[in-house]
């Protein structure tokens, strides 16, 4: 089946299986590896992206679901080679370890703050019960998640 889908403000158009998962086409077919995939079964939050904006799991939807939409991914991020306030906050605050689960950490919490510009620890701690870390303990996380959150008030 053949799908358009912009892909990082870049329109795309490809023939895919129509069991092709979204993370699948990100990964495979456009060679963006910075999606991850930790799980495969919607549990770890590795392969968030944001869809028309908002962040789904990407192993959670078909590629073709995707057609006619706007996918950002992790590589969309970076603005002439700076990093967004997100993972310029993330790298401040030791929010991350091996940074498998990062990316996906990131996408979902530049959700949150585009729907909550100042949420409270309580809130970022549930809004990221579908994203899976093993190494941090989530303390510094939450704190990257605040430090941008401050930095971006009235932006
Ligand atoms: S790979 Fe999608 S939730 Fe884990
Ligand atoms: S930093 Fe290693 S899984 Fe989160």
């Amino acid at each position: 089946m053949q799908v358009t889908i912009t892909v990082n403000n870049r329109s795309i158009t490809r023939d895919v299986e129509a069991r092709t998962l979204l993370v699948d086409f990100i990964r495979g077919e456009l060679a963006l590896t910075g999606t991850h995939v930790g799980c495969d079964t919607s549990q770890c939050g590795a392969c968030t992206v944001l869809v028309d904006g908002k962040s789904i799991k990407s192993c959670t939807m078909l590629a073709v679901e995707a057609d006619g939409h706007e996918v950002s991914t992790i590589e969309s991020l970076e603005k002439n080679g700076e990093l967004h306030p997100m993972q310029a906050a993330f790298r401040e605050c030791h929010g991350l370890q091996c940074g498998f689960c990062t990316p996906g950490m990131v996408m979902s919490t530049v959700d949150l703050l585009q729907n909550n510009a100042n949420p409270s620890e309580p809130e970022i701690r549930e809004w990221l019960e579908g994203n899976i870390c093993r190494c941090t303990g989530y303390h510094n996380i939450v704190k990257a998640v605040q430090h941008c959150a401050s930095g971006t008030k009235g932006a």
